[in-house]
């Protein structure tokens, strides 16, 4: 991340989501609020990305992964969880649209300062009220611990909670992702769902020089990718840190299980996968 100034690439996962409801019909993630938090610049773009076939398989990955973790979270809600944590929260829109409110669930939004501070100027912007339910925490996770960021915010360590991190886990160093493991892991039954990608030399030849371009892409924008994971060094990691590994579907088991007819000429083998675990 750049210091000082807001994710770019927030803004693009934004804007996939975004393209998925009038291209898609949000048939696998509904966001309602996916259009309205981005701003003028942004929106003008998105004609020209929903056009692209290239961004196909990144922007239905970004959906499935959202739709993955919020079917988790409302099972976790289910069994009694009442307080959500959306780590590197970007644009997501699930604070906005908290379906839960109504059985108490909080919500604490945990971002990069910049980040957090030009979301809520969207937000502002959009004439979005801030819901009586979200609390932010901005953190740098390379410098704070979470446990400091969420210090003042109303959240209660001795009780479980939901964490969601969506698109973070590849930007940060492997220290930053340790110890953001180990505070989830002091949770009493913590769940979480996270993303990861494979290395790039997991890919076969003719997918690698494509996913080496986004990521110097990424790069580009001041976010390079600094963390890769071979599924089963995941799992390892998940074991040694405490947790059950619940399921680390990959992109053939995502579109078996959310992308229907979209799922046709979607490239399917190593790549980026979708992890819950619980404590
Ligand atoms: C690709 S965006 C994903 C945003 C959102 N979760 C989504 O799915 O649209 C990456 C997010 O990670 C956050 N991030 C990256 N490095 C970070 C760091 N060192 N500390 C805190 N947040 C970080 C960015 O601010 C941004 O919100």
């Amino acid at each position: 991340m750049r210091a000082g100034q807001p994710s770019q690439t927030a803004r693009r996962t934004a804007a996939y989501r975004a393209i998925h409801q009038t291209l898609e019909g949000g048939t696998i993630f509904h966001d309602p609020f996916a259009s309205r938090i981005l701003d003028a610049r942004m929106l003008a773009t998105l004609d020209e990305m929903a056009a692209d076939p290239s961004l196909k398989p990144m922007r239905l990955f970004v959906a499935a992964r959202s739709r993955f973790s919020e079917d988790a979270l409302g099972a976790s809600v289910a069994r009694g969880i009442r307080q959500v944590v959306v780590l590197g929260a970007g644009l997501d829109t699930f604070s906005l649209r908290n379906p839960f409110a109504g059985q108490g669930v909080r919500v604490f939004e945990v971002d990069f300062p910049a980040t957090q501070q030009w979301k809520r100027e969207q937000l502002s912007q959009a004439a979005l009220a801030l819901p009586g339910w979200l609390t932010f925490a901005p953190v740098d996770f390379e410098r704070q611990s979470i446990a400091e960021g969420l210090a003042q915010s109303g959240f209660r360590v001795d009780q479980p909670a939901f964490f969601q991190w969506l698109g973070v886990v590849p930007y940060l160093t492997r220290q930053a992702i340790s110890g953001t493991l180990d505070f989830i892991a002091g949770i009493p039954r913590s769940e979480f769902v996270f993303d990861y990608a494979e290395p790039f030399e997991n890919y076969p030849p003719d997918r690698r020089a494509h996913i080496m371009g986004v990521a110097e892409r990424a790069a580009a924008r001041g976010e390079p990718w600094l963390s890769h994971f071979d599924p089963a060094e995941l799992a390892k990691l998940l074991h040694d840190k405490g947790f059950a590994l619940v399921e680390d579907l990959g992109v053939a088991e995502l579109s078996d299980r959310y992308y229907g007819a979209l799922k046709a000429g979607i490239p399917i083998g190593p790549g980026a996968h979708v992890v819950r675990a619980q404590r």
